[in-house]
């Protein structure tokens, strides 16, 4: 399970459109965004006549993971967690839906490493090991970690193979230190290729994208750095397409595609505009629909200005009747507090970001 071209962890990015069209495309495993255990334990599970299967508090929240079951042989869920019991309680609460759960060890960022969480792993083992362990034995699907690079080349062999004690299934490296930037430092792919040499469980390379922009380039990422499959991230937030084996497609196709598998799923507006301008790139200021797409306030909006119309098999309103369970109006729930989303006042203020 864990080879080939697969979509990597990436927080807004990794929701459920986005992971539907990465496997359309011929990525061979998907991941969620990294969701904090915290988040997810205490959710109940709300299914829906349609196949989607949402995580939250209650009916009226907004949701903390959607997935369904077009997907539950491919997608692994990832974890924030830095505490056994959470990390076990909220990954039985989905196993039943989903493939694999990975434990994130990589994340720099503060909001993470605060909490003792990602790459503060990095420097706690002996914890590291024990949500693993505990994992690996709670669960009845596979567990893996996702790591970066530690200070030498030996701390971080010596790292992975302690993870690989644990009994996990696989495990991921991202090619760069805790303090090195993915945009402004090179990927230590010789140092992925001594972790695959000396680890037996398939290992995964991460940190490429730099140099991706069709399969063949992640194939050569594999082949170079001698692992069992890439996790592709910034290459597929900006064209999923990247895993077709018939080279990628033109990004305004995948865009349309994208809007039809957000109004298939009534996907949140933020996410899904956050997910098209990361497409766009540049072109969301010199494009019309990208200019359009901007200043839209729902997610139909969007997907009307991409050409995208809902499918209006229901009547008026399909989405009140598509649901077997009360749902808010997320249109109006602004704004969409999601995982790792902050309160922003200006539409600005997120996507300014992007670029
Ligand atoms: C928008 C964005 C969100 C990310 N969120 C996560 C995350 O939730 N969990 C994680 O382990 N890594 C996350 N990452 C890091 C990527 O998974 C990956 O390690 C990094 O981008 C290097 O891979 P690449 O060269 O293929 O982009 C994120 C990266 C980006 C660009």
């Amino acid at each position: 399970m864990y080879k080939g071209a697969i979509l990597a962890p990436m927080v807004r990015i990794g929701t459920l459109p986005t992971r539907l069209l990465c496997l359309e495309e011929g990525a061979d495993l998907v991941y969620t965004e990294e969701i904090i255990d915290h988040r997810l334990m205490d959710c109940r599970k709300f299914e829906h006549k349609n196949g989607l299967v949402e995580f939250k508090l209650t009916a009226e929240d907004n949701p903390v993971l959607q997935t369904c079951a077009k997907e539950k042989e491919k997608v692994i869920l990832q974890l924030g967690t830095a505490d056994p019991n959470r990390a076990v309680k909220a990954a039985k609460l989905c196993q039943d839906h989903i493939s694999g759960v990975d434990v994130n060890m990589g994340c720099p960022k503060a909001y993470s490493t605060k909490g003792g969480m990602g790459a503060a792993m990095l420097k706690t083992p002996d914890l590291a090991e024990s949500i693993l362990k505990a994992l690996v034995q709670e669960l009845d699907i596979p567990v893996t970690c996702k790591i970066r690079c530690l200070k030498t080349l030996e701390e971080t062999v010596e790292f992975a193979k302690r993870m690989e004690k644990t009994g996990i299934a696989a495990l991921a490296i991202h090619g760069r230190q805790k303090t090195e930037r993915s945009r402004a430092d090179p990927c230590r792919s010789l140092w992925i290729a001594e972790v695959a040499k000396s680890l037996k469980i398939p290992v995964l390379a991460n940190g490429g994208s730099g140099e991706i922009k069709s399969r063949s380039d992640i194939d050569e990422f594999q082949e170079k750095t001698g692992t069992a499959g890439v996790l592709v991230a910034r290459a597929a937030m900006w064209n999923p397409s990247v895993f077709n084996k018939d080279g990628p497609r033109h990004v305004f196709e995948v865009v349309k595609r994208y809007c039809k598998l957000c109004l298939e799923y009534d996907f949140a507006l933020e996410v899904m505009k956050y997910n098209v301008l990361s497409m766009l790139r540049d072109l969301q200021d010199k494009d019309p629909r990208g200019l359009a797409t901007k200043p839209a306030l729902s997610s139909k909006e969007i997907a009307e200005c991409w050409g995208v119309v809902q499918e209006d098999k229901d009547g008026p309103n399909p989405k009140k009747k598509k649901l077997d369970c009360e749902s808010v109006d997320r249109e109006e729930s602004y704004p969409y507090v999601h995982n790792h989303f902050k309160k922003l006042k200006q539409w600005e203020g997120i996507f300014n970001v992007l670029v």
